[in-house]
């Protein structure tokens, strides 16, 4: 029988990857959930605590996903402190998907927000010519550098850590580094997921020079199906119309890279 992704799923936690000291990989099993697109989010619950929005991570193994959680308050605290055995909820999976264009691509993550990246390396062509950018704010919290080498091994492809402090890789915010690739070269596709100042400036530099970007929002979510409208962004639902807008879509947006809301709805300015 097919699965009512609206139902929520239980699944056992059968690896738990540490990252960085803040950020960890929790494996599962559940043929659903590995087979998502690249921007394709769940809704997690843990028991006794809170629901959040998570990207699902890919996993290796077949048959398998994880979620990549950094810990920040109770929720994501509590996610990221599940032990192996123990068991979560999960609601999906909800949301569109990147349009994979083929040629000279760009990635650009920045935290956790390199998930979805991750997973769209694993759609990308063996001809692409791919490069992928990671921010992070310190030497501590860079992740995934290896596992994008890895994957991208039968492409041309360059994957490059810039650090807000300098402690590795490049020093500066990945969106330098971002102005400074568009400038030198044409890119057929360019893709962001993390802070959204991040993706409000990649969008603006590669949308500015007529290139293809795309943005996966993440917003303060609650029911993750289009009903509670806490994930709006001006017009846009986040849960229901994305997570992942166009450029052209986002340049037109007023709230987008200006204002969020916060856990009571409230607008607030970045
Ligand atoms: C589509 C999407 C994908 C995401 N993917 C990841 C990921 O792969 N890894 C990761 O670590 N983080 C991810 N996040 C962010 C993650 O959901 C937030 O970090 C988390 O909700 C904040 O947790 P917290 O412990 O600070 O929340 P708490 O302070 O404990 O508050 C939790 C409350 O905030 C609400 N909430 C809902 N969405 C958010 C949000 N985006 N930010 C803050 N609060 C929220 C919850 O419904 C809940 O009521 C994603 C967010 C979105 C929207
Ligand atoms: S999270 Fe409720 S409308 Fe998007």
């Amino acid at each position: 029988m097919q699965r009512n992704h609206n139902h929520t799923t239980i699944v056992t936690i059968e690896k738990v990857i540490d990252e960085t000291p803040t950020v960890r990989t929790l494996v599962f099993s559940d043929n659903v959930m590995s087979n998502v697109l690249p921007g394709q989010f769940a809704m997690v619950w843990i028991p006794g605590i809170n629901e959040l929005p998570m990207s699902v991570m890919i996993s290796k193994e077949p048959g398998k996903a994880a979620f990549t959680v950094r810990k920040h308050g109770p929720a994501s605290t509590g996610l990221f402190n599940v032990k192996e055995g123990q068991q979560i909820g999960i609601r999906g999976p909800y949301g569109n998907s990147f349009d994979l264009k083929e040629g000279k691509l760009l990635l650009v993550g920045g935290g956790t927000g390199l998930v979805p990246m991750i997973r769209l390396l694993s759609f990308v062509k063996p001809a692409d010519d791919v490069t992928v950018l990671i921010g992070a704010k310190s030497k501590d919290e860079v992740f995934f550098e290896d596992l994008a080498n890895n994957m991208l091994e039968n492409n041309p492809h360059k994957v490059i850590v810039s650090t807000d402090d300098g402690s590795y890789g490049e020093k500066g915010f990945v969106t330098d580094l971002v102005e400074k690739l568009v400038n030198e070269s044409h890119f057929d596709g360019v893709y962001a997921c993390g802070p959204e100042i991040m993706m409000y400036k990649t969008m603006q530099s590669a949308h500015s020079r007529n290139m293809f970007v795309q943005a996966s929002l993440e917003r303060m979510m609650k029911c993750g199906v289009g009903i509670c409208g806490s994930c709006c962004v001006g017009e846009d639902l986040v849960c229901r119309d994305g997570t992942v807008f166009d450029g052209d879509h986002l340049s037109s947006n007023k709230e987008f890279g200006h204002f969020y809301r916060n856990k009571a709805g409230i607008l607030e300015k970045y």
